[in-house]
């Protein structure tokens, strides 16, 4: 695989400037989930890659599942729930649709999966394993996430799908930079363009092409085609679900589109005011028997 950089993988944090189309709250979001830790999180110091011993210690949960959520809880300002005792098991490979109204707690949860905030301990799991017990940036490989807008450095498509293995000490070659681009549904004549230029739709592309180049086991998309026309909408669900079935690839989705989870899901969780009150096959969604899911359900497919 990825050929060692030797002495030359300086941090591409200190050369690359984010495109100025980019808005500064999405700036410090991809920044913080490649780079930094949360906000709230106080553990980094127990959780470092050299303490071995401890990372051996963790108990692991008899769950077979991929991601384990137990009663995940966030408030904030002393009293405001925003998330309350979610919990649900998905399995790997599994495609997993999160939806619900705007404001409910679906970004919110989904950013606990790969620590864009702190969840309590013994809430979230991957492979059995505590996340707040793993290393953080380890976790972020592992659970690779791509956000509603997409996020790129300033350079070429190339330099932004090695920057997460560059950031370990890795360089891509070209043949596997490629071959990210493909799995992103890009041509590979991509790789040496600028950023600058392209549709906001190839951005996405080259977005995926980066985080899959992390080789997440675990892929986390919050609302990634909401910005996107039909044809690139299209373009990105065609390329998750062929990672899916090539890969075994797990998804976990926040869409505002009741289709598009049909169209992809195994699974559709619907959340609303933080409370995750169904789980459903997509094509049991009619059989939503909480009077607030229906209530959701019949104005999301009026839309
Ligand atoms: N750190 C925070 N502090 C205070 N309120 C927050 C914080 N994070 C999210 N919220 C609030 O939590 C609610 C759920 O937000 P979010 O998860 O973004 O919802 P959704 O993605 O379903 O639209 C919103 O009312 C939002 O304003
Ligand atoms: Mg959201």
């Amino acid at each position: 695989m990825a050929a060692e950089g030797g002495g030359d993988h300086q941090p591409l944090e200190s050369t690359l400037e984010l495109t100025t189309w980019q808005q500064q709250q999405g700036k410090e979001e991809v920044t913080e989930h490649l780079l930094k830790i949360p906000d709230d999180f106080d553990g980094l110091q127990n959780n470092s890659n050299s303490n071995i011993m401890q990372q051996q210690q963790l108990q692991k949960r008899s769950s077979s599942a991929k991601i384990s959520i137990q009663s995940l809880e966030r408030v904030v300002e002393l009293d405001n729930h925003i998330l309350t005792g979610i919990s649900v098991d998905i399995q790997a490979g599994q495609v997993v649709g999160i939806i619900g109204p705007s404001g409910s707690g679906k970004s919110t949860l989904l950013r606990a999966i790969n620590r864009l905030w702190e969840p309590p301990g013994d809430s979230i799991f991957l492979d059995g394993e505590d996340i707040t017990k793993l290393n953080v940036l380890t976790v972020r490989r592992r659970v690779g996430m791509l956000f509603q807008t997409p996020l790129l450095f300033d350079g070429t498509v190339a330099d932004n799908v090695a920057y997460g293995p560059r950031l370990q000490g890795k360089r891509l070659t070209d043949a596997e930079i490629e071959g990210y681009l493909r799995q992103a549904d890009l041509d590979v004549s991509f790789a040496k363009k600028s950023i600058i230029g392209l549709s906001v739709g190839q951005a996405q592309r080259v977005a995926l092409a980066r985080t899959l180049a992390n080789q997440p086991e675990v892929l986390l998309l919050d609302e990634p085609t909401s910005a996107l026309d039909p044809v690139s909408t299209r373009h990105i669900e065609e390329s998750v679900m062929h990672l899916c079935r090539s890969t075994g690839l797990t998804v976990i989705m926040v869409s505002h589109s009741i289709e598009q989870v049909k169209r992809m899901a195994d699974l559709v969780c619907l959340v609303v005011a933080g409370e995750l009150i169904e789980v459903l096959k997509p094509t049991e969604l009619v059989c939503a028997r909480n009077p607030r899911a229906q209530e959701y359900l019949r104005a999301a497919q009026q839309q």
